[in-house]
């Protein structure tokens, strides 16, 4: 049987798909909490884990498809989504790369971006955010790589969190948790949002959600128009469209589902937020999943304050990996460009505050 839950309950689909990840990843109550059940997606893979492995599922098979080896992706200096993505493509034997702009420097970022450094060969890391629409553009119309988005948020990657839908539903229907009223997820490139936002619906048609449909908190981390509401559900009815046209069911994103919280976004996009701290800290105390200061502590902050003015259930989606990362190479760190190593200095700088 697959592990692809799309794959499971609609055989006829004809969607690529590699697995990477170890799936179902677990529900577990946190009763510290209340009413509060966490989906581990933090656990989706010991070698990188975190949401960004379903989206690299159907993406990484896509390019296999299209017999592309090379494959680029775009993001911040800190992108969880470029380390997924350099060390899942290794293990497919893809020649992965990445082009990245500047963004706030913090422990969390750095910690990363030692991991670009020491693990890949092909990183374009941009003095400035201005020059990154030209390479995007450039590397959309190259025709020997394949290119993953910024947070995969395509249609085909967002399926990959449709089928996270289906798969909870299994797990509500064994009896994992109670069905919940409200998801909380942090929101950066739309696409795990986007994914739900079918999978549910989807889940429902199918007869596999038992009850009626959670709303879903999406936590804004990434700032407006590229969270904005519209763009949201531009992407869910595009993943609707392409999955009928794959041989699915025609599925209608509800936009009533979608809860759009802005409220623990703070200063802009990786700033450390004091809700967010507070909340790692929490989680932390509670030997909890780890909370990113850039998305999951800021989502982390909402599930806080949601669970103590409202009636749950609340599933959290643990976003962040928690895989141990790789060893560092510091000769390669020391060979980076000169306003890579002042950006790692100032982000070490800010380490005493860091959860
Ligand atoms: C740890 C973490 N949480 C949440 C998100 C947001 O997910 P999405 O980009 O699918 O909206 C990301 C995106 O990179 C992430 O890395």
């Amino acid at each position: 049987m697959s592990d692809f839950a799309l794959h499971r309950h609609l055989p006829q689909l004809e969607l690529p798909h590699i697995q990477l990840g170890e799936y179902p990843t677990p529900i577990e109550h946190l009763p510290a909490l209340g009413d509060v059940w966490l989906k581990r997606e933090d656990l989706s893979s010991p070698i990188y884990g975190g949401n960004k492995i379903r989206t690299l599922e159907t993406l990484f098979a896509d390019s296999q498809a299209r017999g592309m080896r090379r494959v680029q992706t775009l993001g911040a200096y800190g992108s969880n989504q470029a380390v997924a993505c350099i060390l899942h493509g290794r293990r497919l034997g893809l020649d992965t790369g990445a082009v990245l702009f500047p963004q706030r420097a913090t422990p969390t970022a750095a910690e990363n971006m030692r991991v670009i450094l020491s693990e890949c060969e092909h990183v374009r890391m941009l003095r400035s955010i201005l020059t990154f629409p030209a390479h995007w553009l450039a590397l959309r119309s190259s025709k020997d790589t394949y290119l993953v988005p910024p947070g995969g948020a395509n249609p085909l990657g967002a399926l990959g969190h449709s089928a996270n839908a289906l798969e909870i539903a299994e797990q509500l229907h064994a009896g994992t948790m109670p069905t919940p009223k409200h998801l909380v997820v942090a929101i950066g490139s739309t696409c795990t949002t986007a994914g739900l936002l079918v999978g549910l619906p989807l889940a429902q048609k199918l007869g596999l959600w038992p009850g009626e449909l959670p709303q879903i908190h999406a936590v804004r981390v990434t700032p407006w128009p590229v969270t904005a509401r519209s763009q949201v559900m531009k992407l869910a009815k595009a993943t609707a469209r392409y999955l009928e046209q794959v041989g699915g069911p025609r599925i209608e994103p509800d936009p009533k589902l979608l809860v759009l919280n802005t409220k623990h976004f703070g200063w802009g996009y990786a700033r450390v937020t004091q809700g967010g701290l507070a909340a790692a800290k929490h989680f932390a105390e509670l030997t909890a999943p780890p909370l990113d200061t850039t998305y999951a502590a800021k989502s982390g902050a909402a599930l806080l304050e949601l669970a103590r003015e409202t009636e749950g259930p609340f599933l959290f989606w643990c976003t962040k990996s928690s895989a141990a990362l790789p060893q560092v190479d510091e000769a390669r760190i020391a060979r980076a460009p000169g306003h890579i190593r002042r950006w790692l200095q100032r982000a070490d700088k800010h380490k005493a505050f860091a959860p």
